[in-house]
């Protein structure tokens, strides 16, 4: 049996590619290896938890000797790498961490790699990523591949770092190489400090929905199963040293996005219609806002066949009606620290 690491299969993305991988390769034995910080739960793997090719290991990436052992331990075929620590407004309120996980925990990795692989081309070291190491676009263009590294927040810019690690691995010593970088991911499991769930959240407990600045930045959004699926296809069929920008051709301003689930929820709450719009709060823009992003995903499409499963309305949709069929998860996720979160970033945020 093939082993695979998959970093940071307790969030968001990682739990839903664990689940996808997990069924649909009974030949792989996954070995999920997370911290369980405030974004990592359990819970969201409750489906495949005892599934005879998953293990759950509790580790922390930023820890050399543990990854070091843990690799000589488990001879693993490939790594799927996604532990991070991913909100840019964490990111700018305390950067300590993403350096820490972010570029020290990836070089671990690498390192480990680099030092247990013997044969190195019978293996893959798979880098996820985001688009934001391109840093801000104007009203046109999209993020290529090719496009220069511009990142703008402490988070991205620790994933630029990231990358660029990975990058070199490469190039120096001929590790088996793949990343991608995605765009804003939506879906089910997603931690309520995002824009989605954090809205979807407040309307549903009528509490204000703050947007930043005129709500005016753009994003471009892509059902979290769909990334999977593209982790998917690159992993088996992409090929070395190369990158894959994924997204699904889907932009909007936030203030539009915000309008949408109001309505949507209006009709499934049986409120008035334009109720939960009256909860919108235009608050003090974030730090540094990058103004729009936009992936153009060609090269994806035409070398690997991949494309969207969903519209985004039919995703809008699933995702409202998960969140709301799933109180327990949110208070659950929402108690404890989350209140200090919420308070230091949105208390006397007026505009
Ligand atoms: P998330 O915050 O939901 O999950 C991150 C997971 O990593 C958590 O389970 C957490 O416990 C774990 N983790 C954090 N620090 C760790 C450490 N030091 N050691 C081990 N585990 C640790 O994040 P996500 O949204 O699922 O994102 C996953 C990856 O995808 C990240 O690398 C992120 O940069 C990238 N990405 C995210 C998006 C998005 O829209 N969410 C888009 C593109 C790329
Ligand atoms: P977010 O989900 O944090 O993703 P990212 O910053 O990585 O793109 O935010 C998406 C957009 O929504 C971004 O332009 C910031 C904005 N936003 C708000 O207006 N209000 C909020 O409460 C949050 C969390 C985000």
């Amino acid at each position: 049996m093939k082993k695979i690491l998959i970093t940071g299969g307790a969030g968001f993305i990682g739990s839903h590619l664990l689940k996808l991988l997990i069924r649909k390769y009974p030949d792989y034995h996954m070995v999920n290896l997370d911290k369980l910080t405030y974004a990592g739960n359990l819970e969201n793997l409750k489906s495949i938890e005892n599934a005879s090719n998953y293990t759950f290991v509790k580790g922390d990436i930023v820890i050399r000797d543990f990854i070091q052992k843990l690799f000589e331990e488990h001879q693993f075929y490939a790594v799927i790498h996604l532990a991070a620590e991913s909100h840019v407004d964490r990111s700018i309120l305390a950067p300590n961490e993403f350096i820490e996980t972010n570029i020290l925990g990836t070089f671990n990795l690498l390192h480990a790699a680099k030092t247990t692989w013997n044969e190195k081309d019978e293996h893959i070291f798979y880098h996820v990523s985001t688009d934001e190491v391109f840093g801000s676009l104007g009203e046109s263009g999209y993020f290529l591949e090719t496009s220069s590294y511009d990142p703008r927040s402490p988070y991205s810019a620790s994933k630029a770092s990231s990358d660029h690690l990975v990058r070199a691995y490469f190039h120096t010593y001929n590790l088996p190489v793949k990343i991608s970088n995605c765009s804003n991911n939506y879906g089910p499991y997603q931690f309520p400090e995002k824009l989605l769930p954090l809205m979807i959240n407040n309307i549903k407990n009528e509490k204000p929905l703050p947007v930043y600045g005129r709500g005016l930045n753009v994003r471009d959004w892509l059902w979290v199963e769909d990334h999977a699926a593209a982790i998917d296809e690159i992993f088996h069929r992409g090929s070395f040293g190369e990158t894959y920008n994924i997204g699904g051709k889907n932009e909007w301003k936030n203030i539009d996005i915000v309008t949408k689930l109001c309505q949507i929820m209006d009709q499934k709450l049986g409120r008035e219609t334009g109720e939960s719009a009256g909860l919108i709060t235009y608050v003090k823009d974030r730090a540094g806002h990058d103004q729009r992003y936009a992936i153009d995903p060609s090269k994806l499409e035409n070398d690997l066949g991949w494309s969207p499963s969903l519209t985004f309305e039919e995703g809008l949709e699933k995702t409202v009606d998960w969140y709301l069929e799933n109180e327990e998860w949110m208070n659950r996720v929402t108690s404890g620290a989350y209140k200090s979160y919420y308070e230091k970033q949105y208390t006397k945020r007026e505009a």
